[in-house]
């Protein structure tokens, strides 16, 4: 209860506490938010407008600033309709007209407390949603990771090979991209992308994938389809994440247009498949695999070299070599 006319306050506060509510009285808004200060936020504060020191309006604001869901019912004469109106503009809950009618005094306080107790319910639902919605958000990233494990390592069981590849080339991918100035979820998307590009390969027949001469025509064909298979596989659990598909889809696409699935030629080819067609490579030449020994790091990052602007991103390229400047601490270990 803040007003200067100590009067007007005594008789409000009495009336406030014949409806049976406690009152502290204050005589400025300086008073009372030195009072708010040491006893915490109050449920109902109504003040005088017009006082010296500091004003109804003034502290309306202060006391907002700091207890944004406290009820504030300003008392104003009625030559300060206008002003009163601003409060509520403000944030004022309500006001009281003076002079003051004892009934009326308890309809206001009545409503303004029973719409505080509303704010604070209202406030409770959606901080408790919030937190619902985040936790729901935590619990579906993680299935979805240990979905993805899941495929990883199903395919790792069906192919030796690939058994460490596809962590080395998410790595490789990651620190390329960084270069590149991905942050955030684009490079999270890349390290998922690079985890999973080979993901169709479950689909692949055993005899092709550990193959250990040259693929017949029908063989190669049959081992392009692993680009468009992991896509299709991916797609119904990755729409939040387009770059992973993406990169899924295109990993094989080269420069020149002689890639697969689709024959894109330069930037038609999605700048991140882009990124893991080079360490995609590089990888596969410095480890063994069925059908050839493993090249030196040095001489695989000539052959990038040498396939700039043909097969590979000279940009990716560039960025590769600057994220992995010492060939011989390659390849990283797993
Ligand atoms: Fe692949």
């Amino acid at each position: 209860m803040i007003d200067d006319d100590a009067q007007v306050r005594h008789s409000l506060a009495r009336v406030i506490e014949a409806h049976g509510l406690g009152t502290i009285e204050a005589a400025s808004g300086a008073e009372a938010l030195a009072i708010l200060e040491r006893q915490g936020e109050m449920p109902l504060v109504i003040s005088d407008i017009y006082m010296p020191e500091m004003d109804g309006v003034t502290f309306l604001r202060e006391a907002l600033q700091r207890y944004p869901d406290m009820a504030i019912v300003m008392l104003t004469g009625v030559a300060e309709v206008t002003t009163a109106v601003e409060c509520l503009k403000l944030g004022a809950l309500d006001y009281i007209s003076k002079p003051v009618l004892v009934e009326e005094v308890r309809a206001r306080v009545d409503k303004a407390l029973e719409k505080r107790a509303l704010v604070l319910q209202n406030r409770f639902y959606q901080q408790h949603l919030e937190s619902r919605v985040r936790e729901l958000d935590r619990r579906n990233k993680q299935s979805l990771i240990n979905g993805v494990q899941m495929l990883v390592h199903a395919l790792e069981a069906k192919d030796a090979y690939t058994s460490g590849h596809s962590s080395r080339v998410s790595r490789y991918a990651v620190k390329t991209a960084v270069q590149l100035g991905y942050t955030a979820d684009r490079l999270e998307q890349i390290r998922l992308g690079g985890e999973l590009h080979d993901i169709g390969k479950i689909g692949t027949r055993e005899a092709v994938l550990n193959k250990p001469g040259p693929l017949s025509a029908d063989e190669f064909h049959h081992i392009k389809g692993h680009t468009a298979l992991g896509e299709r596989i991916l797609a119904p659990f990755m729409s939040e994440s387009p770059m992973v598909l993406r990169i899924v889809r295109s990993h094989h696409e080269r420069l020149d247009g002689a890639g697969f699935p689709d024959g894109l030629t330069g930037t038609q080819i999605p700048a991140e498949a882009r990124i893991v067609a080079v360490v995609d490579a590089f990888d596969a030449m410095t480890t063994n695999r069925a059908y050839r020994a493993s090249r030196t790091p040095e001489d695989a990052m000539q052959e990038l070299q040498r396939c700039v602007g043909t097969h590979f991103d000279p940009d990716v390229v560039n960025a590769f070599t600057r994220a992995f400047p010492d060939p011989a601490a390659l390849p990283i270990s797993i």
